[in-house]
């Protein structure tokens, strides 16, 4: 009987290409096939684009598809039938890639793909490959710390609101990633928690079209793009 293969789970970092590890250069060389999450409505890649470069002429590229709704048994359906497909390849002893943005343990797809290959296939072999968050490479793109000696860092999704940071005490800097709607809701719980006059958005951080607003109350004038992320410290 043939080996089963092996699943990588890659972070290909934020969006800048050479923001990419020496290691997930190493494993998306060697795929057999590439898998990347996306939604129903678009099959662009931004991960897939990155990581192109190392994808072997062989490699077969397959998209998963992650539907963008609340409906719990329309999303659960997709997410065991992507982690079925990927099982299906597993099973042949192909070595499998499923790239992400950043790093994969981080507000990704991929931590459906953990819980659902838990229950399609339990012993199936696994390997997460870190990367570069986006909130390291903000952080760095504007040299500022994110957090020292003592301090915390909350990192946080501004999805819906500001409500995660009025709940917490004595943090001294947060990031906030989806900081692209209900940003007014952001901007009041960061000046009730004294975190809005050391704030910065910065959105598609590396990428063509980066852009850096450092009053973030300007933000409410036009709902910023999806890849946007706050940085904000007492
Ligand atoms: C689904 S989360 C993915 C996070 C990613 N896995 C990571 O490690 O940073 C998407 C959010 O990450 C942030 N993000 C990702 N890439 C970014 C970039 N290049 N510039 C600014 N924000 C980014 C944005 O806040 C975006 O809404």
């Amino acid at each position: 009987m043939e080996k089963n293969g092996k699943l990588y789970g890659v972070g290909v970092g934020p969006g800048d290409p050479e923001l990419i590890t020496v290691k997930a250069v190493r494993v998306i060389k060697a795929a057999d096939i590439i898998f990347t999450a996306a939604s129903t409505k678009n099959t662009y890649s931004l991960a897939v684009e990155i990581a192109s470069p190392y994808i072997s002429p062989a490699a077969r590229i397959e998209m998963l598809s992650f539907p963008m709704t609340k409906d719990e048994k329309e999303t659960e359906t997709a997410w065991i039938s992507n982690a079925k497909q990927i099982a299906d390849v597993l099973k042949t002893g192909k070595t499998a890639v499923f790239l992400t943005l950043g790093d994969p343990t981080t507000y990704s797809t991929f931590g459906y793909i953990l819980k659902k290959m838990a229950c399609v296939m339990p012993d199936a072999d696994i390997e997460t490959i870190p990367g570069i968050t986006s909130f390291h490479a903000v952080s760095a793109r504007l040299n500022r710390i994110l957090v020292e000696g003592e301090e915390s860092l909350l990192v946080t999704s501004g999805a819906y609101g500001g409500n995660q940071l009025r709940h917490i005490n004595g943090i001294e800097n947060v990031a906030i990633v989806k900081a692209y709607k209900n940003i007014k809701d952001i901007n009041d719980a960061l000046k009730e928690t004294d975190l809005h006059k050391n704030s910065v958005a910065v959105s598609k951080c590396g990428r063509k079209n980066e852009q850096i607003t450092r009053d973030i109350n300007s933000l409410e004038q036009k709902a910023p793009d999806y890849w946007t992320l706050i940085l904000a410290s007492k």
